[in-house]
């Protein structure tokens, strides 16, 4: 079983992703830590509270980042994407668990330097609290087993601007500091994530267990697919971006890779946060996913979820 910390910005396919690794026999979920991004960090830690009540998992939450490293806010919150509450307004009542007081950042180095070698982080928001905790840590680097990464799109356009992938571009010199870290990273970008999809038929099987859980997740998931429409033109639909991040975890198989040295446009105000590949023998510690076995991975996820 993997030791993992999910680091989310509670957002709906965040939701999904946070179902998914909890579900997932394969993975150990130590901690949640959150992060702006979709919403405010306020928010993600909300969201993420009543997503853990609704699985009935009372798992430890730990607030992280409110803005980018180094820089006035850019990217305004996705609440066209994820509703004004950022799960598909199927925000009801706050839970009645309290976050944690330890911060984000010093959860991922407390749980990293404590075992050293064994914990993989899954980071599906702005990179921030990973930036942070390397600025408060540098020998996470070395102890991490790994970082799997949903953002950036290497050898396709943006999502929110034509060069950039939202996560990138929500923090591009935090996901530039990890990026040249040295940190064994796999990068599932947008190269990837935007061949899996989920279909309205797959949401109506989730509706028909009629489980409040279900429930949930196919109302907020009903509202992220109506954001979708325009974008997958093959039907009504929506990419499973953050829960890929949660398969390559579970089965990094699920993926093909190759090695890059991965640079972060941090400079140039048109294309902020794009992500370029660089072949580089030396410097390449990063894994960018560049094809996915879309059917297996959508099978289990599909068969996990609810
Ligand atoms: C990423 O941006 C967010 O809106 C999603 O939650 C996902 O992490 C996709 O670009
Ligand atoms: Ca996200």
């Amino acid at each position: 079983m993997k030791s993992v910390i999910l680091d989310v910005d509670t957002g709906i396919d965040d939701s999904m992703a946070i179902a998914y690794a909890v579900h997932s026999p394969e993975l150990n979920v130590l901690g949640i830590t959150t992060v702006f991004g979709n919403i405010t960090v306020e928010e993600a830690t909300r969201n993420t509270l009543v997503v853990l009540d609704q699985l009935e998992r009372p798992l430890s939450v730990y607030p992280g980042e409110a803005k980018p490293l180094e820089r006035d806010y850019t990217k305004p919150f996705a609440r066209h994407i994820h509703g004004e509450d950022g799960i598909g307004n199927q925000y009801r009542e706050p839970s009645t668990r309290q976050p944690q007081s330890l911060s984000g950042p010093e959860f991922i180095v407390q749980q990293i330097m404590a075992n050293p070698g064994e914990i993989t982080v899954i980071a599906v928001g702005p990179l921030t609290n990973i930036a942070r905790a390397l600025q408060l840590e540098p020998q996470i680097a070395e102890h991490i087993d790994r970082l799997i990464v949903m953002g950036g799109a290497v050898t396709v356009p943006g999502n929110v601007t034509p060069f950039a992938e939202a996560n990138t571009y929500s923090d591009p010199d935090a996901a530039a500091i990890v990026f040249s870290s040295g940190m064994p990273v796999t990068l599932v970008g947008l190269d990837v994530t935007m061949q899996t999809l989920l279909t309205s038929a797959h949401l109506e099987q989730w509706r028909s267990l009629n489980t409040s859980l279900a429930t949930f997740l196919a109302n907020m998931t009903d509202f992220y697919m109506e954001a979708y429409k325009g974008v997958i033109t093959s039907g009504r639909g929506c990419a499973l971006h953050d829960p890929l991040a949660v398969g390559v975890a579970i089965d990094p198989t699920f993926v093909r890779t190759e090695s890059y040295a991965v640079h972060v446009e941090c400079v140039d105000a048109d294309s902020l946060g794009k992500t370029t590949g660089v072949h580089d023998s030396q410097a390449s510690h990063i894994d960018v996913a560049l094809d996915v076995d879309a059917d297996r991975f959508v099978h289990h996820f599909l068969s996990h979820i609810v």
